[in-house]
């Protein structure tokens, strides 16, 4: 039997140290060390070693020898969810779900269970009772012969159910609550976390069980400690949004079966959860035409291009240091884009508020939308409303330069199907893009380019 020790884990990294210390030197985040007694693990090289190593060299396998056709992939029949995964759910695959508390990932887990009828699911649940997930069944009009409910937090047992059961997919609500008996340290701390999502990992490839693990996010962000989960298991999804508005979206941050850029869009209902297949009309919908400190820009999101409305406030400050607010949009470039109006343009922000604001809820970190920022805070601060059938694309450099962008087509094509008549977009861009008769191209090559022509 390993012999216990006492060792001061990060909750953050994972980092472990014999003593307490005040800031991780691993991650720099501050009184993140919390006492927790881990088994050393170091096995012996036992005297049948030298068996195991002839046995395994017979059966090395060459690369040209493995099989790689695929398991086929359980299609859920969601596509917002299906294109995020990469096509479907892998079987024996490992997929984190993490997100803030009360964003809908429960939910998600629901539905998703409720669309594949003929499968069997096992749902752990260590965080509510069975009645209170019988109540949510109801509510999203929930069907499923094959559907069992464990409040159950040991691993051990829901080891033991998992084998006798044999569900073809598993989920846990949520890993936090899940421990080994092992281990003495509490439900949720790193160690507990690393040891049982590595144990549900083996179980998963072992007996070909799909898995979905459900995590909470810390402040900070990052799924609560287990930043260490995030290179064990095989999918990494994110479900974000605004608590107070109704969007969400499923990321995959990090996808072992498909791409990492795709998002899905979804809607928070009274009835749970529905797929948003058309975003760009849906995050354009309540838009005000002919006001000032709103354009309209196009990101691509993994596959989709997707149209939004950069929205803009300038305000005159009632403080000494004028406040700058971005929400959906990445403060630095808001920094940047304001640096570059003082610089480039001569307008003096250092008297106002500035606040920027993607609508709808959503979180937008393609520079594309740079041009789009910088002229609705113009249109704002000047109280001149830009046109809204104009579509701005570009990114901006620090000298005021508007950048190429990618996918070019792929967005226009997108403004098109919304009826919009102006593009505006860096010069770069122009010669290679299929031109179309019913558009105005505005090409621009600096910020002050576009201010004159446009605003
Ligand atoms: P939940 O899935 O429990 O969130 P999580 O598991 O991420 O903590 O959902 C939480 C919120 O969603 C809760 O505040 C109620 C709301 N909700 C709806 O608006 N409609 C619904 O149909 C359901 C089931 C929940
Ligand atoms: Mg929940």
């Amino acid at each position: 039997m390993a012999k216990p020790v006492t060792k001061y884990i990060c909750q953050n990294c994972g980092y472990s140290s014999l003593r307490w210390l005040g800031k991780c030197p691993e991650c720099d985040s501050w009184s993140s060390f919390v006492e927790e007694i881990v088994y050393s693990d170091k096995r012996k090289l036992s005297s049948n070693t030298h068996n195991i190593v002839e046995s395994k060299i017979t059966n090395l396998s060459k690369v040209s020898d493995i099989d790689i056709t695929e398991d086929k992939r359980v299609v859920i029949g969601m596509e917002e969810l299906d294109r995020v995964l990469g096509g479907g759910i892998v079987p024996g695959s490992v997929v984190l779900v993490g997100g803030d508390p009360g964003i809908g990932k429960s939910t998600l887990m629901m539905q998703l269970s409720d669309k594949i009828k003929d499968h069997t699911i096992l749902y752990v649940s260590g965080e509510e009772s069975q009645k209170q997930i019988k109540l949510r069944c109801e509510r999203l009009g929930f069907e499923h012969d094959e559907f069992y409910i464990l409040s159950e937090t040991s691993l051990e047992i829901i080891a033991a159910i998992v084998d006798k059961l044999k569900p073809e997919i598993v989920i846990i609500d949520s890993i936090q609550t899940i421990y080994r008996n092992e281990l003495e340290s509490s439900p949720g701390s790193v160690s507990q976390l690393r040891e049982s999502t590595a144990a549900i990992i083996q179980i998963a490839k072992a007996k070909n069980i799909s898995f979905f693990l459900i995590g909470h996010i810390t402040k900070e962000g990052v799924i609560a400690g287990p930043k260490v989960l995030e290179h064990m298991v095989d999918t990494v999804l994110q479900f974000e949004g605004e608590r107070t508005h109704a969007y969400r979206v499923l990321r995959a941050i990090k996808n072992r079966f498909g791409s990492t850029n795709e998002i899905g869009i979804f809607e928070m209902t009274g009835t749970g959860l529905i797929e948003v297949k058309n975003p760009s009309e849906v995050f354009l919908a309540q838009r005000s035409r002919g006001i000032s400190g709103s354009s309209v820009s196009a990101s691509i999101e993994g596959s989709r291009p997707i149209l939004i409305e950069v929205q803009a406030l300038v305000s005159s400050s009632g403080y000494s240091v004028p406040q700058r607010t971005a929400t959906g949009f990445d403060y630095k470039r808001l920094a940047i884009l304001i640096a570059v109006l003082e610089k480039k343009i001569g307008i003096h922000l250092s008297k106002f508020d500035v606040f920027v604001n993607i609508a709808g809820g959503i979180k937008i970190d393609e520079p594309s939308i740079d041009l789009a920022a910088a002229m609705s805070i113009c249109s704002s601060f000047k109280d001149s409303p830009l046109d809204a059938d104009m579509l701005i694309l570009g990114e901006v450099g620090l000298s005021g330069e508007t950048r190429g962008i990618s996918f070019a087509d792929r967005r226009i094509q997108e403004a098109i199907k919304l009826g919009f008549k102006k593009i505006v977009l860096p010069k770069n861009n122009l010669k290679n893009i299929k031109k179309s008769n019913d558009l105005e191209y505005i090409p621009v090559e600096n910020i002050q380019d576009a201010i004159r022509l446009i605003l």
